[in-house]
């Protein structure tokens, strides 16, 4: 079930006297206890639509559905109540300066009426949950950035949201506080259940955390689906990593050098990613098949290999027929 629809959604801004779309016909489905990433280059809109999901920034024109009520058409009152259930931790914090961690992870719920000590306890709550504890009457500026990062979903947490959207949470931080932060947001979706939409321009981020991924170009959604479909189907076609379109023109070049007649590019997923396929498949063949190029990385769901082969031999044919059958997506490039 979708907790949250967007349909044709368009945004604009307007400069010097110009009108510019910076969300283009936005269409997004996001399932219920799932991750969802938004990828994109600078610039391409991503912290726009975040924005419009709250309606922190309203849409020209479009549609948001969030468990089932057209937030659009709602009242002001209305959609406070519902703002609680759509936490946001912002690109950059925003945490009040002059107000300590505890007071700013119980601010929210301060607002809304809740006793101070009330508050103040279940602010405590959370950040035993999230290594804080220690932190509780420092202020921002004491704080690292990972700390800050913290304090900020923390923030976001009090108020038992269904949803929660984060922005870019990991382009500040070292590789160790990464993992840290990713591993905190599998859990607050695992245990707590709830549902997140992940903002960053870092692939290896959607790789680890996210079921699905959804990417922006120039405002434009170009995909939205699996993770493992968007890097298997998608990713080389519109070179949206510079890594695998290297991996790609060196793999060619070693053909031009060697001969060979076919250039194969095999996506090994889940289970199979592990199987010898290549020599299952060219037992009592004439084929050679040279790999050029290996990785298998590990997915949320699983591990995700892609191969570079190039193949020669009369029976190539029947190799790749056979491996067809065999692996999760293949691609013949030359
Ligand atoms: N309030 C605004 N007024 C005018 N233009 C804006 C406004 N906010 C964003 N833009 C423009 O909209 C476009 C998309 O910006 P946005 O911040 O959504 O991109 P982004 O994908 O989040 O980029 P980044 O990865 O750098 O954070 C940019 O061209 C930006 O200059
Ligand atoms: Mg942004």
């Amino acid at each position: 079930m979708s907790l949250l629809e967007v349909k044709n959604l368009c945004v604009s801004f307007s400069a010097k006297g110009k009108e510019f779309a910076v969300l283009d016909n936005v269409e997004l489905s996001v399932e219920q206890g799932s991750i969802m990433g938004i990828a994109g280059v600078s610039g391409a809109g991503k912290t726009t639509l975040l924005r419009t999901l709250n309606l922190l920034q309203r849409p020209a024109s479009g549609k948001i559905a969030f468990d089932g009520v057209d937030i659009m058409s709602v009242s002001q009152e209305e959609l406070r109540v519902l703002r609680r259930r759509i936490g946001v931790i912002f690109q950059s914090y925003n945490l009040f300066r002059n107000k300590t961690v505890a007071r700013n992870i119980a601010f929210p719920v301060i607002i809304e009426g809740v006793n101070k000590k009330k508050a103040l306890e279940k602010a405590r709550e959370i950040a035993e949950e999230l290594e804080l504890i220690h932190r509780l009457g420092s202020y921002p500026s004491q704080l690292s950035g990972g700390e800050q990062q913290r304090v900020s979903i923390a923030r976001a947490l009090i108020t038992n949201p269904r949803m929660i959207l984060l922005d870019e949470p990991t382009s500040a931080l070292d590789p160790f506080l990464t993992s840290r932060i990713l591993r905190l947001v599998k859990r607050v979706n695992s245990v707590h259940g709830v549902t997140v939409i992940i903002v960053t321009h870092d692939m290896s981020v959607i790789k680890r955390v996210c079921d699905q991924i959804a990417y922006l170009e120039k405002g434009k959604m170009v995909f939205c689906g699996p993770t493992h479909d968007y890097f298997s189907e998608y990713y080389l076609s519109v070179s949206h990593d510079d890594h695998a379109a290297e991996q790609l023109e060196k793999a060619k070049k070693i053909l031009a050098e060697n001969g060979g007649n076919k250039l194969v590019r095999l996506v090994f997923w889940g289970e199979a990613a592990g199987e010898p396929i290549l020599w299952k498949c060219s037992k009592g063949l004439d084929v050679s098949v040279n790999i050029l190029y290996g990785e298998i990385e590990e997915f949320k769901h699983g591990p995700f290999g892609t191969l570079l082969v190039a193949t020669c031999g009369k029976d190539s044919a029947e190799f790749l027929r056979r491996l067809s059958g065999n692996v999760y997506k293949m691609e013949v490039l030359t």
